[in-house]
């Protein structure tokens, strides 16, 4: 089984951005994970397209861009634009989303559904088709540094066993207050994708850090 590392960077020092990307290059993880938060979605702000289009000048790995803002049609092809390999956004916004999933789609890269805690999953139901990637919320989006909700596991394994009877391909990532624990939790009820920040990142080597979370699990 393949379960891919998402490191958010959300969880390291913007201060220090080119030695986390260094590691994070150096390490087993497959995909980097760039929450962007416009202050307006979530109660929260971090960076935009330039941050990731700069980023994209000094790593080769997987960019994972988990957009938490509401004015998605405005600013996706900013995302687009700055080297995104797969964009992720929340089905709560008041957009038409089966235009914004076609948008990236026909722009050859993946495109992702986020969904938030308090939202049932059956409102994804309809983008299946369309869809490579679910980011199930497992913290309330804004903030690193949260626990993990162990109320969304059942909706993790819904979502997983509903995947596998309808023979669709699309991975499913688990976002918030993953570690080695909550992450093995979301792994056997169907998760193949973790992101991980906080857990990460309080270790004092982030190279061996995620190399072990990355072993422990393959
Ligand atoms: C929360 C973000 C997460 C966050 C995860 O809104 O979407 O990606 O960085 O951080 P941890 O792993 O600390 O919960
Ligand atoms: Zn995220």
């Amino acid at each position: 089984m393949n379960i891919k590392i998402s490191p958010s960077i959300l969880g390291g020092s913007f201060s220090n951005i080119e030695k986390v990307i260094f590691d994070l290059n150096h390490s087993k993880a497959e995909y980097i994970h760039f929450d962007v938060m416009d202050g307006d979605f979530v109660p929260n702000l971090t960076f935009g397209p330039k941050f990731i289009s700069d980023v994209r000048n000094c790593s080769d790995k997987v960019f994972d861009v988990h957009l938490m803002i509401n004015k998605v049609e405005k600013y996706i092809d900013n995302y687009i634009e700055a080297g995104s390999d797969i964009i992720s956004f929340h089905i709560e916004i008041e957009e038409n989303i089966s235009d914004i999933i076609n948008k990236i789609k026909s722009k050859g890269i993946k495109c992702g559904l986020a969904i938030k805690p308090k939202t049932t999953w059956s409102e994804i139901k309809p983008y299946l088709n369309l869809i490579d990637q679910i980011i199930i919320m497992t913290v309330e989006p804004g903030f690193g540094g949260q626990s993990f909700m162990n109320n969304q596991v059942d909706k993790i394994r819904n979502i997983s066993n509903y995947i596998k009877s309808n023979n669709l391909n699309i991975d499913i990532e688990i976002d918030g207050g993953i570690n080695l624990e909550t992450g093995k939790i979301c792994i056997q009820a169907g998760a193949n994708i973790l992101v991980a920040g906080s857990f990460l990142f309080n270790q004092v080597d982030i190279i061996s850090a995620t190399n072990s979370f990355s072993d422990k699990f393959n």
